[in-house]
């Protein structure tokens, strides 16, 4: 939209949130709260301008978003709203348009309500407008007090209302559309002579009657969208709507949900169409999952990409890692940051993988440990194969060509190379480079002692006689 400055306020302590992280930095669906304003400012309002005011754990907040287009404002004392947005205003001495006031503790808004509020706001020759919704529970809000053409009157916070007051049921969300020249110039009439000791933006409609221009509310239909995070429990809260959404989301696009009740899906995730979702999984983070895959209970995939007709069995735990068209992974299988699972290989029960390329084809089907090695294609890894990676200083490479034959019960001991089309004994140690087709033999030479049972008898009675 065209001339629009944004003000977030996000100074506040967020003391009730009982934690050492900022309150606006506390994840919702994934992302820090602070990050859904910012978003909505830069975006979807596309606002000329975006500042955000901090003061507690300041520094906290600006290195969380310091690669963005938005500037900070520092509120070094919480003096209240009409203080914060204050310390704002040395960012707009060039602007003359509608500054879009937002709350970083209220991330739910959504983009359509906003526009709509901007344009009845420039519609409606109003100074001034505050966003209201009407909540069962009013307790804590500024209370809106309405004029009976409807305008904007005044807006009383709990603790200066009076008990006919505090019966009101529609309340000030905290978000605001004002015009810059008149903020700029009313804010300093702001005082502090009420219960709080705080300058609060709210009187700026006072600020406004007292000018003769008009102040107007604009009421949200779903008062979910405003709701402040100001406890876990209403972190829970905002999250279980963000989940919900993004949940139907992705099944108006094509995606099956076996149980919406137990998926977790971050919004940053997207996955295909005719991919089903089993309970209980947990998808994070920028992964992508392709079409037609089938992700079974209890897996959690983190910034991963999973390319088309896919199974990840259950039980599966993947991270940082690509997985192509036809894979198969799992049942309990545990891929680690920068593993590649080429096209149609199998990575089976109790198999870690990191830091590794399994080529195409190729099958690791049970109990191993494949780090820091390149597979080549259509290679057999047996049970209980174990690439040793680590020489408890520094971590080796190891290498297995094509068609390789790995027999079960394998050390790979690294910096180490196999060979094209070769084949390794089970239980064999590799301690040097296997040559191309080959067969790598190394274990103890198998011998059978007869009798054995017999001598272990006669061992036995001796033994007993001793003992008497
Ligand atoms: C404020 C409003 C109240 C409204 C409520 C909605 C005032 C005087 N009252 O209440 O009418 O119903 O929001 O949630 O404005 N902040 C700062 N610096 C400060 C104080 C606050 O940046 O000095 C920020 C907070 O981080 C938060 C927002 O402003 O994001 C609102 O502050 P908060 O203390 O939660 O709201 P109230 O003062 O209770
Ligand atoms: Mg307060």
């Amino acid at each position: 939209m065209n001339n629009i400055a944004t003000i977030i306020l996000a100074a506040g302590k967020g003391t009730r949130m009982k934690s050492d992280l900022a309150k606006v930095l506390h994840p919702l669906l994934g992302q820090p709260m602070l990050s859904y304003t910012i978003a909505l400012s830069l975006n979807e309002i596309k606002a000329e301008k975006t500042i955000v005011v901090v003061g507690h754990q300041a520094d906290q907040i600006k290195e969380n978003f310091k690669d963005l287009k938005i500037e900070f404002a520092l509120q070094e004392k919480q003096l209240g709203t009409g203080h914060a947005v204050l310390q704002a205003l040395p960012f707009l001495q060039e602007f003359t348009g509608t500054v879009l006031i937002l709350c970083g503790d209220v991330p739910l808004v959504k983009v359509g309500t906003l526009r709509s509020f901007i344009d009845t706001f420039r519609g409606n020759d109003s100074t001034l407008a505050v966003l209201t919704a009407v909540v069962e529970d009013a307790y804590g809000y500024g209370r809106i007090l309405r004029s009976e053409e409807g305008w904007l009157d005044r807006i009383v916070e709990e603790k200066d209302a009076s008990e006919e007051e505090r019966l009101i049921r529609e309340i000030n969300t905290g978000i605001y559309c004002v015009r810059a020249s008149f903020l700029k110039e009313g804010i300093k009439e702001i005082g502090k002579e009420n219960a709080q000791g705080e300058y609060y933006l709210t009187d700026m409609v006072g600020v406004a009657g007292r000018r003769g221009l008009r102040c107007s509310a604009h009421m949200v239909s779903d008062p979910t969208e405003v709701m402040g995070i100001n406890t876990r429990i209403d972190l829970a809260t905002a999250t279980e709507a963000l989940r919900l959404e993004k949940i139907k989301e992705l099944m108006l696009s094509g995606v099956t949900i076996i149980d919406p009740k137990t998926t977790y899906v971050d919004r940053t995730v997207v996955i295909g169409k005719d991919t089903t979702l089993y309970p209980n999984c947990t998808l994070q983070g920028h992964t992508r999952i392709g079409e037609r895959c089938v992700i079974e209970p209890n897996s959690k995939i983190s910034d991963a990409d999973i390319g088309n007709g896919v199974t990840i069995r259950s039980h599966c735990v993947i991270t940082e890692s690509r997985v192509e068209e036809g894979a198969a992974i799992g049942p309990f299988s545990h891929l680690r940051p920068k593993s590649e699972v080429k096209a149609k290989a199998k990575i089976g029960n109790f198999v870690e993988v990191k830091k590794s390329i399994i080529g195409k084809g190729s099958k690791a089907n049970h109990l191993a440990y494949i780090g820091d090695a390149l597979v080549g294609k259509e290679v057999n890894i047996g049970a209980g194969t174990i690439t040793c990676n680590y020489d408890g200083l520094e971590k080796h490479p190891t290498v297995i060509g094509d068609r390789v034959f790995v027999g079960s019960n394998v050390e790979l001991v690294a910096p180490v190379t196999v060979g094209n089309q070769s084949s390794i004994a089970a239980g064999t140690t590799v301690t040097k480079d296997v040559p191309e087709g080959a067969l790598t033999v190394s274990r103890v030479k198998q011998k059978n002692i007869r009798g054995w049972d017999k001598k272990m008898d006669l061992h036995r009675k001796k033994s007993r006689k001793k003992k008497g």
